[in-house]
């Protein structure tokens, strides 16, 4: 898959690069960050960093694609966005904001952004969101982002203090209106 930079209005969203790793050494770090976008357990530092953006970085396999979700006037990060388990029209997504970006629907319009993208570029049919019963923000960054929720999966994943949690499945279609 080819790599592309997508306009939003005041955001950028973009391939990572290398230079991003120091700030993503830190949004890793942030606590709610490390609970609901758990990186594997291990500490989070410069190298894990640069690790971390290189391998979203690499689209060859056309299974994934991830960007960093920049402000368009000075390029500063304010978070992630990426389509995940691309495979036969289906995806699942997943975000994170570093905190001082939050209370802006910084993730509700970059997840619209991608899923557009998405929908009609990449030719996808349906795309996945699930996040924990135990983290509202993100059910409602889901909802207004247009993905109604579908069902409640039962500790359904391992996040980041170790505990299952149950997760709602939300999911958008490209041809729901
Ligand atoms: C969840 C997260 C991505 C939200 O991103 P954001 O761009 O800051 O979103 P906003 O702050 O603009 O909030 C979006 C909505 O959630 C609501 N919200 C925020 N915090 C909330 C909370 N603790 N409980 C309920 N709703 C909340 C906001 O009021 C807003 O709703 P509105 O549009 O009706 O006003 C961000 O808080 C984050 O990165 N959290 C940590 C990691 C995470 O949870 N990632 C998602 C994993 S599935």
């Amino acid at each position: 898959m080819e790599h592309v930079e997508l306009a939003a209005a005041d955001l950028l969203l973009r391939p990572w690069r290398d230079e991003d790793a120091p700030a993503v050494r830190d949004a890793l770090r942030d606590p709610a960050i490390a609970q609901w976008n758990p990186q594997g357990g291990d500490p989070i530092d410069d190298e894990v960093a640069l690790l971390w953006v290189r391998r979203r970085a690499d689209w060859s396999t056309g299974g994934h694609a991830s960007m960093a979700v920049t402000a368009a006037a000075d390029g500063k990060l304010l978070g992630s966005v990426s389509l995940h388990r691309i495979h036969d029209g289906d995806a699942s997504i997943g975000y994170w904001t570093v905190p001082a970006a939050r209370g802006r629907q910084v993730a509700v319009r970059a997840v619209v952004r991608l899923t557009d993208w998405a929908f009609a570029d990449l030719g996808l049919h349906r795309v996945e969101l699930c996040h924990a019963v135990a983290n509202p923000a993100s059910c409602r960054v889901a909802e207004r982002a247009g993905y109604p929720a579908e069902g409640t999966l039962r500790e359904s994943y391992r996040y980041g203090d170790g505990r299952r949690y149950d997760e709602h499945l939300h999911a958008r279609l490209a041809t729901d209106r």
